[in-house]
């Protein structure tokens, strides 16, 4: 990391690439790690979520904890526990979001949504125990220099992300909103709690694992993760309208065909890219504190919202 400033429309230094290819790979192992599951109960159970997690995704909210830890200099064995939690969730989230009851997806990660390769019950299951076993990597995993009071926000956090006033919760609102007109400040409301607060939890997590759980690198952190959060889902709008289904994995169009409002059926697509824009700039501002350790993360925040992908 140099101290020099980053640019917001910076290229990305191979040194960077590198890193984020390193998180990706270490993720994958701990994943590989946590979904080793005691042989107890259904085989079809453990196999259905290994076929859910493993192997594919972009794995940008574990990144988001180990470049937020690194940043704050914690060591990367401190921060494989909440990496590993909020992809479990954020794989939970996407299991049940493709099921019939909400957006009848048949393509996750390039490969048949799980309740198309198992069944609908499983993937209920799935998604279940998916999200325990996210909490209970949190409890468990040997996290030696972090006190138990930290790792009780952690859980903290990871819970308000997760439910009612987060991602369930904004999931809900989705639901709720098939059909109908938003004004721009409710779709930006529930995009900042179906996505945008895992997102902010991943950054927050990170913090925590580091031993930052307060003053003005957390606050910092906090909006960087909300601001960024949200022009996350609004790209991820974006592409359900524009994007390549052979690069993204999903496909595309289902938005209109559900009539969902989303950030570019209620502004437009340019409003919409201007607004992400703004977002991701916002998102840089508020990582001042951090100074030049924040070179990774502006990276990042530029990558989550210029993606193909
Ligand atoms: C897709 O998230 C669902 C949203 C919350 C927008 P990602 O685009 O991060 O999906 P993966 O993890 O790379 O598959
Ligand atoms: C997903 O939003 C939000 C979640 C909490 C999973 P979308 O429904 O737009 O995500 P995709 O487009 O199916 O990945
Ligand atoms: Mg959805
Ligand atoms: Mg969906
Ligand atoms: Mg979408």
């Amino acid at each position: 990391m140099t101290a020099t400033p980053v640019s917001a429309e910076v290229s990305e230094p191979t040194a960077f690439t590198t890193r984020v290819a390193e998180c990706r790979a270490r993720i994958e192992r701990v994943l590989e790690r946590a979904l080793s599951l005691p042989e107890a109960g259904s085989a079809r159970l453990r196999e259905a979520m290994r076929y859910s997690v493993l192997g594919a995704g972009k794995r940008l909210r574990p990144t988001l904890v180990y470049l937020t830890g690194e940043a704050l200099g914690a060591p990367l064995t401190q921060l494989d526990a909440p990496a590993a939690a909020v992809e479990l969730i954020h794989v939970y989230s996407l299991v049940h979001d493709d099921l019939p009851a909400m957006d009848d997806d048949d393509l996750r990660r390039g490969r048949p949504t799980c309740h198309r390769a198992y069944d609908e019950a499983t993937a209920i299951l799935v998604g279940d125990a998916l999200q325990a076993l996210a909490f209970a990597v949190l409890a468990n995993e040997p996290l030696a220099a972090t006190s138990a009071p930290l790792r009780l926000e952690m859980i903290r956090v990871l819970a308000r992300a997760t439910g009612t006033s987060g991602m369930a919760g904004g999931q809900a609102v989705d639901l709720d909103a098939v059909g109908r007109t938003l004004a721009v400040g409710a779709v930006e409301d529930m995009h900042r709690r179906k996505t945008g607060a895992l997102i902010q939890a991943s950054v927050l997590l990170g913090a925590l694992a580091a031993g930052v759980a307060g003053g003005a690198e957390l606050a910092g952190l906090e909006r960087f993760g909300a601001e960024i959060g949200l022009a996350f889902q609004i790209q991820d709008d974006i592409l359900d309208v524009e994007g390549d289904p052979a690069l993204l994995g999903k496909s595309t169009g289902a938005d209109a065909a559900h009539s969902k409002p989303t950030y570019p059926s209620t502004v437009g697509l340019e409003s919409a890219r201007v607004r992400a824009r703004e977002l991701r700039d916002s998102a840089i501002a508020a990582l001042a504190p951090l100074g030049g350790r924040s070179t990774a993360l502006v990276l990042l925040a530029n990558v989550m919202v210029n993606r193909a992908s």
